[in-house]
């Protein structure tokens, strides 16, 4: 698993050949209105006296076949929450890049390695995802994943192909569907305080054949079970074949030692939230910015981060004036107002900035990959109102390519399925040298 990770690879996506085909298809469209309007002027020139009316037809006759066969018409409200968003802003692009400096925070790994997907295997990969996300048991998943972690978890698991799956926090049994559908045979291990059997009662929950439950009086918390024992008893002796999906909202250092203890590598964080969000402690918050003196953040009500951080929250709900990313008395930023936060903030703890900046050096000291998931597409395609794009990496399917959002069957989803996006992240981890 590890050789597939870290080679680089290509693939022939088929979604690029049919990006060809709609681009040629684009072009004989075009020589069909050039050799059209070639004609008309001919006829204009046997028809002298009827020119101007003849003129008169022909330019509606291009500007409606123009507008007929316009593939990235996107049809907006003036209500269309998005609609306003981009006359404020005056452009998609200004949407994506107006965050200045700040940009997107990111943690460095040990030698600088990446993953070996690209994102022409993410395209390729959300074709054959959408048909299997309409067959979910669980159609409205309120406090779970939507569509854009779903399609995350199940690419990452199917590429990565462990020998035993792990997750920690399945809520009605969600995520436990789509790491079935990644890997049909692999046998899961799901570490949840409730057994997702006791939801069937109220509604639709996924309870899986193949998945050896730690719930109800068998719960044991991620971080004391003896991995020794339970690992034996599944046959796995290379831990490094084992992929852990963590979606139980606790403090994700706390997991990150934990599971490097235990010798695991490869882990999933559902829940990145970006730094003054969430309720805990999270990979984006441990790396933003650590290397600027003061973070790169600014907490003066009259800095242009200030300025541009109003703006934005005005049209994204998750966005954050400086008011609330720092803290009142300390201009504390980093974590949430100086706070580590754990266990869906039922417990949390004031940090130094000092102590910040080593939990991040420590971090970066054991990473060997960091990706995060972009978002399936840009939000003039979605619809989400939730996460600003300037703090999310590229969507997959970027601003503007209504064709193929649509050719992938995504505007068959209703827009709710798309708000949930938190920067989903996978690891790599190995102990420091
Ligand atoms: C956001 S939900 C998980 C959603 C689920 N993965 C999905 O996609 O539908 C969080 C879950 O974590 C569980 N949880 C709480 N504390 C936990 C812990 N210490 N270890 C594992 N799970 C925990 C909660 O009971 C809840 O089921």
């Amino acid at each position: 698993m590890l050789e597939r990770v870290l080679s680089i690879r290509s693939r022939n996506a088929q979604i690029n050949d049919d990006e060809d085909d709609e681009n040629l298809d684009d072009e004989s469209k075009t020589r069909k209105n050039i050799s059209f309007a070639m004609r008309a002027s001919n006829q204009v020139t046997k028809f002298g006296v009827l020119w101007p009316c003849l003129l008169l037809i022909l330019i509606f006759v291009l500007i409606a076949s123009a507008l007929l066969h316009s593939r990235n018409i996107v049809c907006l409200a003036s209500n269309d929450p998005y609609y306003s968003r981009l006359n404020f802003f005056g452009s998609i692009d200004g949407l994506a890049s107006d965050f200045g400096s700040l940009g997107v925070p990111w943690c460095r790994s040990k030698l600088g390695q990446t993953v070996e997907w690209t994102s022409k295997d993410l395209l390729k990969g959300l074709e054959e995802f959408v048909p299997i996300y309409e067959t979910r048991p669980i159609k409205n998943n309120m406090y779970g994943m939507g569509f854009d972690h779903s399609f995350g978890l199940w690419f990452m698991a199917r590429w990565l192909k462990p020998e035993l799956m792990i997750e920690s926090g399945a809520f009605k049994g969600h995520s436990t569907w789509v790491l079935r559908q990644a890997m049909p045979d692999t046998p899961i291990i799901s570490l949840t305080p409730r057994h997702p059997e006791k939801y069937l009662k109220k509604g639709p929950a996924y309870v899986d054949g193949n998945c050896t439950y730690f719930s109800g009086k068998d719960f044991v918390d991620f971080g004391s079970v003896n991995w020794e024992s339970v690992l034996k008893k599944h046959g796995v002796s290379d831990r490094s074949r084992v992929l852990i999906f963590f979606d139980d909202h606790q403090n994700e250092l706390k997991r990150l030692k934990q599971a490097l203890k235990a010798g695991f590598r490869h882990l999933i964080f559902e829940d990145n939230y970006d730094t003054g969000t969430g309720d805990h402690y999270s990979l984006r918050q441990i790396c933003d910015q650590f290397y600027i003196r003061g973070g790169g953040h600014s907490c003066f009500s009259d800095s242009d981060e200030a300025r541009i951080r109003t703006k934005r929250k005005k049209f994204w709900e998750k966005a954050l004036d400086v008011e609330e990313l720092c803290g009142e008395k300390e201009e504390a930023w980093w974590g949430v107002r100086g706070y580590m936060r754990d266990d869906f903030n039922h417990s949390n703890k004031a940090i130094s900035f000092t102590e910040h900046f080593q939990n991040s050096r420590f971090v970066e000291s054991v990473l060997d990959v960091y990706w995060e998931l972009p978002p399936v597409a840009g939000p003039s395609l979605t619809h989400q109102t939730r996460y600003d794009p300037a703090r999310a990496p590229s969507p997959v399917v970027e601003d503007g390519r209504f064709g193929l959002f649509k050719r992938l069957g995504l505007t068959r989803f209703e827009t709710s399925v798309f708000n949930g996006y938190t920067q989903m992240v996978y690891l790599q981890i190995s102990e420091s040298a």
